[in-house]
């Protein structure tokens, strides 16, 4: 595969601007993880491991503004988990916690609802874009679902967030939160910035959106090879003018060739950009030769997951060492921000 974040780092995980020590991302279990996700923001996690102290998240309560079924929840906190594990994310090296297990996120998040003026919400985009996809549940959390997240960011003191793209507004809005709180009760939250990387915005099968759990356009860390052929095989949308085997493609509209960009070495990419333009090969040749590098990339990764999912007391245990130590930290912070907001009668 072709390296991550060329603009924002170096090889040993260092990034350029960042000068503080800790680093905070998260991902939601609302579902399975997808290769989006993996490119977008696990992929760079790993090498940030070797060099700040990372806490990652599992963001339980986020996903609960989407409907679900309770007894399901479980299941995606453990499947979250564990392709963070499997993709490469160190216990030792890096905290892996889950948010519901600390309350002070939730805490923190109210606090700073009320330096908040409303319509800093009202024009985040991603509010916007999940009332359009669930119009028969526009739910309060929703609304304050990107005060919670810069409550999981602050709480940590965090100094930057490594995410994709779609990201970027709420690492804005927690910056300005972060500087409204402080203009009220005295400098005291850093003002963290995004780490967004060059694979941070994959579009989907359908070759139109970005890839989303909540569309049909995935491409799991979890599916079995033979699934992974047939979805890009027959889903995988290509040069749409590309319509029979002997007209020439543009590339540089092709959704599967972008993907190869992720994926394929740069004498790939020029071989199949060739052969396209001049109808040498047809899409489903140029598919064969992505298919096998996504599935030599992920056959590493499903090796460990089936290695943790028969190991899920040591997962669990993971998630319970990492909330631990994430907490006695969040606990610090709410100490200190109940002292400089007043909140201290009773102690
Ligand atoms: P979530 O669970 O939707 O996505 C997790 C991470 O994956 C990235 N991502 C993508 N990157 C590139 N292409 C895609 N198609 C793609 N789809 C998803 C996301 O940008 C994200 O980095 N709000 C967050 C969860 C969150 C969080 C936080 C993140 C809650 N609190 C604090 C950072 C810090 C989210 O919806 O993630």
């Amino acid at each position: 595969m072709t390296a991550n974040t060329p603009t924002t780092g170096d090889s040993k995980g260092s990034v350029t601007g960042v000068t503080g020590r800790r680093i905070f991302s998260g991902i939601q279990p609302s579902g399975r993880l997808h290769i989006g996700n993996y490119l977008g923001a696990i992929s760079q996690f790993v090498p940030l491991q070797e060099e700040y102290d990372c806490i990652f998240g599992i963001v339980d309560l986020h996903a609960m503004t989407q409907i679900y079924k309770s007894k399901e929840m479980s299941q995606r906190i453990i499947n979250a988990a564990v392709n963070y594990l499997a993709c490469g994310l160190d216990p030792n090296k890096a905290t892996l916690m889950l948010q519901s297990g600390v309350q002070e996120h939730a805490e923190l998040a109210w606090i700073l609802a009320t330096v908040t003026p409303l319509p800093w919400i009202q024009r985040v985009p991603t509010f916007k874009e999940k009332a359009r996809q669930q119009p028969d549940n526009v739910n309060m959390g929703l609304f304050n679902y990107p005060v919670l997240m810069a409550a999981d960011i602050l709480i940590y003191k965090s100094v930057a967030v490594p995410v994709g793209e779609d990201q970027r507004p709420h690492l804005e809005l927690t910056r300005e939160i972060a500087r409204a709180f402080n203009a009220r009760f005295g400098s005291f939250f850093p003002e963290p910035r995004e780490i967004i990387g060059s694979q941070a915005r994959v579009i989907g099968l359908d070759g139109k959106n970005r890839m989303s759990k909540s569309l049909d356009n995935c491409i799991y860390l979890d599916d079995e090879p033979d699934v992974i052929r047939e979805k890009i095989n027959k889903q995988g949308v290509t040069d749409p003018a590309r319509v029979k085997r002997t007209d020439p493609g543009n590339p540089s509209i092709c959704n599967i060739f972008t993907w190869h960009g992720f994926f394929s070495s740069k004498e790939e990419q020029a071989y199949c950009a060739k052969e396209c333009r001049v109808a040498g090969f047809g899409c489903l040749d140029c598919k064969a030769i992505l298919i096998k590098n996504i599935l030599e990339l992920l056959a590493p990764i499903q090796e460990r997951q089936k290695e943790l999912m028969a190991n899920l007391d040591k997962v669990q245990e993971i998630i319970r060492d990492g909330t631990e130590r994430a907490r006695k930290i969040a606990q610090e912070t709410m100490k200190e921000v109940r002292e400089i907001t007043g909140l201290t009668y009773l102690i």
